[in-house]
Protein backbone atom coordinates (compact mmCIF):
# COMPACT_ATOMS: atom_id res chain seq x y z
CA UNK A 1 0.00 0.00 0.00
CA UNK A 2 1.41 3.34 -0.79
CA UNK A 3 0.00 5.83 1.49
CA UNK A 4 0.54 9.58 1.22
CA UNK A 5 0.49 12.11 4.67
CA UNK A 6 -0.37 15.47 4.27
CA UNK A 7 0.51 17.33 7.13
CA UNK A 8 3.32 14.71 8.58
CA UNK A 9 5.32 16.61 10.37
CA UNK A 10 2.67 18.07 12.75
CA UNK A 11 1.54 16.03 16.25
CA UNK A 12 -0.63 13.52 14.82
CA UNK A 13 1.08 13.00 11.19
CA UNK A 14 4.26 11.95 12.94
CA UNK A 15 2.68 9.36 14.82
CA UNK A 16 0.54 8.49 11.70
CA UNK A 17 3.92 7.70 10.01
CA UNK A 18 5.43 5.41 12.09
CA UNK A 19 2.30 3.37 12.66
CA UNK A 20 1.91 2.69 8.73
CA UNK A 21 5.83 2.05 8.69
CA UNK A 22 5.45 -0.74 11.47
CA UNK A 23 1.96 -2.13 9.75
CA UNK A 24 4.34 -2.55 6.22
CA UNK A 25 3.00 0.46 4.08
CA UNK A 26 5.27 2.25 1.93
CA UNK A 27 4.89 6.16 3.24
CA UNK A 28 5.09 9.24 1.59
CA UNK A 29 5.06 12.67 3.42
CA UNK A 30 3.93 16.28 1.93
CA UNK A 31 4.91 19.00 4.75
CA UNK A 32 5.41 22.59 4.95
CA UNK A 33 7.49 22.00 7.98
CA UNK A 34 10.66 20.25 8.42
CA UNK A 35 11.22 16.86 6.71
CA UNK A 36 10.28 13.79 8.51
CA UNK A 37 12.71 12.00 10.58
CA UNK A 38 11.53 8.33 9.51
CA UNK A 39 10.93 9.49 5.52
CA UNK A 40 14.58 11.14 4.40
CA UNK A 41 13.44 9.86 0.84
CA UNK A 42 10.21 10.16 0.52
CA UNK A 43 9.00 13.30 2.05
CA UNK A 44 8.39 16.21 -0.16
CA UNK A 45 7.71 19.92 0.65
CA UNK A 46 3.89 21.05 -0.08
CA UNK A 47 1.66 24.26 -0.15
CA UNK A 48 -1.88 22.88 0.07
CA UNK A 49 -3.00 26.21 -0.66
CA UNK A 50 -1.23 26.12 -4.07
CA UNK A 51 -2.81 23.59 -6.88
CA UNK A 52 0.72 23.05 -8.39
CA UNK A 53 2.20 22.35 -5.13
CA UNK A 54 -0.66 19.86 -4.46
CA UNK A 55 -0.55 18.17 -7.67
CA UNK A 56 3.42 17.77 -7.71
CA UNK A 57 3.18 15.84 -4.51
CA UNK A 58 0.59 13.70 -5.84
CA UNK A 59 2.86 12.73 -9.08
CA UNK A 60 5.62 12.54 -6.98
CA UNK A 61 3.91 10.14 -3.97
CA UNK A 62 1.35 8.36 -6.45
CA UNK A 63 -0.64 7.32 -3.47
CA UNK A 64 -3.65 4.44 -3.15
CA UNK A 65 -4.30 6.58 -0.26
CA UNK A 66 -4.13 10.00 1.07
CA UNK A 67 -4.41 10.66 4.74
CA UNK A 68 -5.05 14.32 5.07
CA UNK A 69 -3.93 15.67 8.36
CA UNK A 70 -3.09 19.41 7.12
CA UNK A 71 -4.54 22.26 8.62
CA UNK A 72 -4.95 25.00 11.66
CA UNK A 73 -5.77 22.52 14.41
CA UNK A 74 -5.48 25.32 17.26
CA UNK A 75 -9.51 26.31 17.78
CA UNK A 76 -8.13 30.12 18.85
CA UNK A 77 -5.84 30.65 16.08
CA UNK A 78 -9.02 30.08 13.28
CA UNK A 79 -10.96 32.62 15.84
CA UNK A 80 -8.32 34.89 15.41
CA UNK A 81 -7.50 34.44 11.70
CA UNK A 82 -10.59 32.98 9.52
CA UNK A 83 -8.85 34.15 6.40
CA UNK A 84 -5.91 31.80 6.85
CA UNK A 85 -8.14 29.05 8.25
CA UNK A 86 -10.41 29.03 5.03
CA UNK A 87 -7.39 29.37 2.86
CA UNK A 88 -5.85 26.35 4.36
CA UNK A 89 -8.57 23.97 6.13
CA UNK A 90 -11.16 24.52 3.13
CA UNK A 91 -8.88 25.80 0.27
CA UNK A 92 -6.08 23.57 1.29
CA UNK A 93 -8.51 20.54 1.85
CA UNK A 94 -10.44 21.16 -1.97
CA UNK A 95 -6.97 20.72 -3.92
CA UNK A 96 -6.29 17.96 -1.86
CA UNK A 97 -9.22 16.74 -2.94
CA UNK A 98 -9.08 17.62 -6.44
CA UNK A 99 -5.41 16.50 -7.01
CA UNK A 100 -6.17 13.18 -5.78
CA UNK A 101 -9.14 12.18 -8.02
CA UNK A 102 -7.36 13.64 -11.00
CA UNK A 103 -4.36 11.55 -9.95
CA UNK A 104 -6.69 8.28 -9.91
CA UNK A 105 -10.73 8.15 -9.44
CA UNK A 106 -9.62 4.58 -7.37
CA UNK A 107 -7.48 6.76 -4.64
CA UNK A 108 -8.89 6.95 -1.54
CA UNK A 109 -8.82 9.79 0.32
CA UNK A 110 -9.16 10.05 4.64
CA UNK A 111 -9.81 13.77 5.44
CA UNK A 112 -9.57 14.76 9.25
CA UNK A 113 -12.85 16.69 10.28
CA UNK A 114 -13.32 17.48 13.62
CA UNK A 115 -15.60 16.79 16.68
CA UNK A 116 -16.12 20.64 16.61
CA UNK A 117 -18.53 20.54 14.00
CA UNK A 118 -21.36 19.75 16.04
CA UNK A 119 -21.47 22.90 17.48
CA UNK A 120 -23.59 23.64 20.23
CA UNK A 121 -25.23 19.92 21.57
CA UNK A 122 -27.62 20.09 23.71
CA UNK A 123 -27.36 17.58 26.61
CA UNK A 124 -30.17 15.62 25.44
CA UNK A 125 -28.00 14.67 22.16
CA UNK A 126 -25.36 13.26 24.31
CA UNK A 127 -23.19 10.61 23.26
CA UNK A 128 -22.77 12.31 20.15
CA UNK A 129 -23.18 9.94 17.28
CA UNK A 130 -22.61 10.59 13.61
CA UNK A 131 -25.96 11.22 13.05
CA UNK A 132 -26.27 14.59 14.94
CA UNK A 133 -26.95 17.88 13.93
CA UNK A 134 -24.48 19.70 13.03
CA UNK A 135 -24.14 23.42 14.58
CA UNK A 136 -20.63 24.58 13.82
CA UNK A 137 -20.25 27.33 16.51
CA UNK A 138 -16.99 28.90 15.78
CA UNK A 139 -14.58 29.81 12.78
CA UNK A 140 -12.09 26.66 13.01
CA UNK A 141 -15.81 24.37 13.54
CA UNK A 142 -17.35 26.27 10.69
CA UNK A 143 -14.04 25.81 8.44
CA UNK A 144 -13.93 22.14 9.21
CA UNK A 145 -18.01 21.88 8.27
CA UNK A 146 -17.05 23.70 5.05
CA UNK A 147 -14.34 21.37 3.92
CA UNK A 148 -16.37 18.16 4.78
CA UNK A 149 -18.98 19.68 2.33
CA UNK A 150 -16.40 19.34 -0.41
CA UNK A 151 -14.83 16.01 0.62
CA UNK A 152 -19.04 14.80 0.60
CA UNK A 153 -19.10 16.45 -2.97
CA UNK A 154 -16.83 14.73 -4.81
CA UNK A 155 -17.49 11.43 -2.56
CA UNK A 156 -21.91 11.94 -4.16
CA UNK A 157 -20.33 12.44 -7.62
CA UNK A 158 -18.42 9.47 -6.94
CA UNK A 159 -14.81 11.51 -8.05
CA UNK A 160 -13.11 10.12 -5.16
CA UNK A 161 -13.50 7.45 -2.56
CA UNK A 162 -13.39 9.57 0.81
CA UNK A 163 -13.66 8.62 4.66
CA UNK A 164 -14.36 11.85 6.75
CA UNK A 165 -12.88 11.24 10.33
CA UNK A 166 -13.91 13.64 13.61
CA UNK A 167 -11.87 13.22 16.39
CA UNK A 168 -12.29 14.27 19.23
CA UNK A 169 -9.55 15.66 21.90
CA UNK A 170 -6.98 13.39 21.45
CA UNK A 171 -3.38 14.38 23.36
CA UNK A 172 -0.28 12.73 23.43
CA UNK A 173 3.74 13.24 23.85
CA UNK A 174 4.99 15.68 21.63
CA UNK A 175 1.67 17.57 21.40
CA UNK A 176 2.02 21.76 20.90
CA UNK A 177 1.88 23.15 24.30
CA UNK A 178 -1.10 25.31 23.25
CA UNK A 179 -3.66 22.61 23.55
CA UNK A 180 -4.69 21.88 27.12
CA UNK A 181 -3.03 18.87 28.29
CA UNK A 182 0.43 19.57 26.95
CA UNK A 183 -0.36 23.16 28.36
CA UNK A 184 -0.33 22.08 31.64
CA UNK A 185 2.07 19.14 31.74
CA UNK A 186 4.96 21.76 30.82
CA UNK A 187 3.72 23.83 33.71
CA UNK A 188 4.43 21.23 35.97
CA UNK A 189 8.14 20.17 34.58
CA UNK A 190 9.03 23.47 34.75
CA UNK A 191 7.57 23.96 38.11
CA UNK A 192 9.59 20.10 38.92
CA UNK A 193 12.62 21.50 37.52
CA UNK A 194 12.43 24.85 39.46
CA UNK A 195 12.56 26.65 36.15
CA UNK A 196 9.16 28.08 37.71
CA UNK A 197 7.24 29.22 40.67
CA UNK A 198 4.65 26.42 41.80
CA UNK A 199 1.53 28.76 40.08
CA UNK A 200 -0.08 27.02 36.93
CA UNK A 201 -2.61 29.47 34.86
CA UNK A 202 -5.83 27.39 33.67
CA UNK A 203 -8.34 28.48 31.15
CA UNK A 204 -12.22 27.15 31.91
CA UNK A 205 -11.90 23.93 34.20
CA UNK A 206 -15.36 23.41 33.86
CA UNK A 207 -15.90 21.99 30.41
CA UNK A 208 -16.12 18.15 29.63
CA UNK A 209 -14.31 16.81 26.87
CA UNK A 210 -13.51 13.68 25.19
CA UNK A 211 -9.80 12.94 25.35
CA UNK A 212 -8.02 9.74 24.05
CA UNK A 213 -4.91 8.67 22.86
CA UNK A 214 -2.89 9.81 19.50
CA UNK A 215 -1.82 6.19 19.41
CA UNK A 216 -4.85 5.20 19.56
CA UNK A 217 -6.47 7.55 16.94
CA UNK A 218 -4.09 7.09 14.33
CA UNK A 219 -4.82 2.91 14.41
CA UNK A 220 -8.38 3.97 13.77
CA UNK A 221 -7.07 5.98 10.89
CA UNK A 222 -5.39 3.31 9.00
CA UNK A 223 -8.09 0.74 9.83
CA UNK A 224 -10.79 3.23 8.53
CA UNK A 225 -8.80 4.85 5.28
CA UNK A 226 -9.40 0.07 4.21
CA UNK A 227 -13.07 0.14 5.03
CA UNK A 228 -15.87 1.40 2.76
CA UNK A 229 -15.68 5.40 3.51
CA UNK A 230 -18.32 7.20 5.59
CA UNK A 231 -18.26 9.20 8.17
CA UNK A 232 -16.87 7.97 11.90
CA UNK A 233 -16.66 9.63 14.98
CA UNK A 234 -13.22 8.80 17.32
CA UNK A 235 -12.93 9.15 20.79
CA UNK A 236 -13.11 6.96 24.12
CA UNK A 237 -16.58 7.75 25.03
CA UNK A 238 -15.84 8.98 28.46
CA UNK A 239 -16.81 12.59 28.97
CA UNK A 240 -14.20 14.37 31.52
CA UNK A 241 -13.71 17.97 33.21
CA UNK A 242 -10.75 20.44 32.07
CA UNK A 243 -10.81 20.02 36.33
CA UNK A 244 -10.47 16.30 36.44
CA UNK A 245 -7.25 16.40 33.58
CA UNK A 246 -5.77 19.19 35.62
CA UNK A 247 -6.17 17.05 38.95
CA UNK A 248 -4.57 13.76 37.18
CA UNK A 249 -1.87 15.07 35.97
CA UNK A 250 -0.98 17.29 39.03
CA UNK A 251 -1.01 13.89 41.39
CA UNK A 252 1.32 12.63 38.40
CA UNK A 253 3.78 14.95 38.88
CA UNK A 254 3.45 14.67 42.58
CA UNK A 255 3.56 18.23 43.15
CA UNK A 256 1.59 21.30 45.30
CA UNK A 257 0.77 24.46 43.00
CA UNK A 258 -1.32 27.09 43.57
CA UNK A 259 -4.01 27.38 40.14
CA UNK A 260 -4.49 30.73 39.21
CA UNK A 261 -7.12 31.32 36.15
CA UNK A 262 -5.59 33.47 33.39
CA UNK A 263 -8.06 35.38 31.89
CA UNK A 264 -6.22 35.29 28.65
CA UNK A 265 -6.88 31.39 28.44
CA UNK A 266 -10.39 31.82 28.75
CA UNK A 267 -12.55 31.56 25.32
CA UNK A 268 -15.84 33.04 24.38
CA UNK A 269 -19.13 30.85 25.39
CA UNK A 270 -17.97 27.17 25.04
CA UNK A 271 -20.04 24.20 24.61
CA UNK A 272 -20.02 22.57 28.24
CA UNK A 273 -20.25 19.27 27.19
CA UNK A 274 -18.66 17.26 24.36
CA UNK A 275 -18.47 13.10 23.73
CA UNK A 276 -19.05 10.63 21.44
CA UNK A 277 -20.21 7.36 21.14
CA UNK A 278 -17.17 5.57 19.07
CA UNK A 279 -19.71 2.35 17.99
CA UNK A 280 -19.79 3.31 14.07
CA UNK A 281 -15.89 2.68 14.19
CA UNK A 282 -15.89 -0.22 16.21
CA UNK A 283 -18.94 -1.92 14.00
CA UNK A 284 -16.99 -1.18 11.01
CA UNK A 285 -13.39 -2.08 11.85
CA UNK A 286 -13.72 -3.41 15.60
CA UNK A 287 -11.63 -0.25 16.50
CA UNK A 288 -11.51 0.64 20.29
CA UNK A 289 -9.42 2.67 22.12
CA UNK A 290 -6.50 0.92 24.24
CA UNK A 291 -4.45 3.63 26.12
CA UNK A 292 -5.96 4.81 29.46
CA UNK A 293 -6.39 8.39 30.51
CA UNK A 294 -3.70 8.07 32.99
CA UNK A 295 -1.86 6.58 30.79
CA UNK A 296 -1.54 9.34 28.41
CA UNK A 297 -1.30 12.01 30.94
CA UNK A 298 1.76 10.07 32.54
CA UNK A 299 3.64 9.95 28.93
CA UNK A 300 2.72 13.67 28.55
CA UNK A 301 4.19 14.99 31.90
CA UNK A 302 7.39 12.48 31.60
CA UNK A 303 7.41 14.29 28.11
CA UNK A 304 7.77 17.77 29.19
CA UNK A 305 10.05 16.78 32.19
CA UNK A 306 12.53 15.34 29.62
CA UNK A 307 12.01 18.45 27.19
CA UNK A 308 12.48 21.11 30.03
CA UNK A 309 15.03 19.47 31.19
CA UNK A 310 17.61 19.13 28.14
CA UNK A 311 16.39 22.98 27.22
N1 LIG B 1 -5.54 25.22 25.30
C1 LIG B 1 -6.00 25.42 26.55
N2 LIG B 1 -5.18 26.00 27.51
N3 LIG B 1 -7.25 25.00 26.85
C2 LIG B 1 -7.69 25.18 28.12
C3 LIG B 1 -6.91 25.75 29.12
C4 LIG B 1 -5.58 26.18 28.81
O1 LIG B 1 -4.83 26.71 29.62
N4 LIG B 1 -7.63 25.77 30.28
C5 LIG B 1 -8.81 25.22 29.99
N5 LIG B 1 -8.87 24.87 28.68
C6 LIG B 1 -10.01 24.23 27.99
C7 LIG B 1 -10.46 24.92 26.71
O2 LIG B 1 -11.25 26.05 26.99
C8 LIG B 1 -11.22 23.77 26.04
O3 LIG B 1 -12.53 23.68 26.58
C9 LIG B 1 -10.45 22.52 26.48
O4 LIG B 1 -9.63 22.93 27.58
C10 LIG B 1 -9.59 21.87 25.42
O5 LIG B 1 -8.84 22.87 24.78
P1 LIG B 1 -7.71 22.49 23.69
O6 LIG B 1 -6.76 21.50 24.25
O7 LIG B 1 -7.14 23.77 23.19
O8 LIG B 1 -8.52 21.72 22.54
P2 LIG B 1 -9.90 22.08 21.78
O9 LIG B 1 -11.01 21.36 22.47
O10 LIG B 1 -10.05 23.54 21.58
O11 LIG B 1 -9.66 21.44 20.34
C11 LIG B 1 -9.04 20.15 20.20
O12 LIG B 1 -10.02 19.16 19.98
C12 LIG B 1 -10.74 19.26 18.75
C13 LIG B 1 -11.72 18.08 18.69
O13 LIG B 1 -12.64 18.13 19.72
C14 LIG B 1 -8.06 20.24 19.04
O14 LIG B 1 -7.26 19.07 19.03
C15 LIG B 1 -8.77 20.38 17.71
O15 LIG B 1 -7.83 20.35 16.64
C16 LIG B 1 -9.76 19.23 17.59
O16 LIG B 1 -10.45 19.33 16.35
Amino acid sequence: MRALVVGAAGFVGKYLVEHLLEQGDEVFAGTMKEPVALLPSTTFPVDITDPASTSELMQRARPDVVYHLAGISFVPEAESNFDRALAVNVGGTANVLRQAHLFSKETQVLFVSSAEVYGQVLPSELPIRESNPLRPANNYSLSKRMAELVAERYQRQGAIRCTIVRPFNHIGPGQDARFVASSFAQQLARIALGKASPVLRVGNLEARRDFSDVRDIVRAYRLLAQGEGGVFNLGSGVPRSIQTLLDTLISVSGLAVTIEQDPARMRGPEVPELFTSYEKAQSAVGWKPEVTFEQSLGDIYRYWLQREQNE
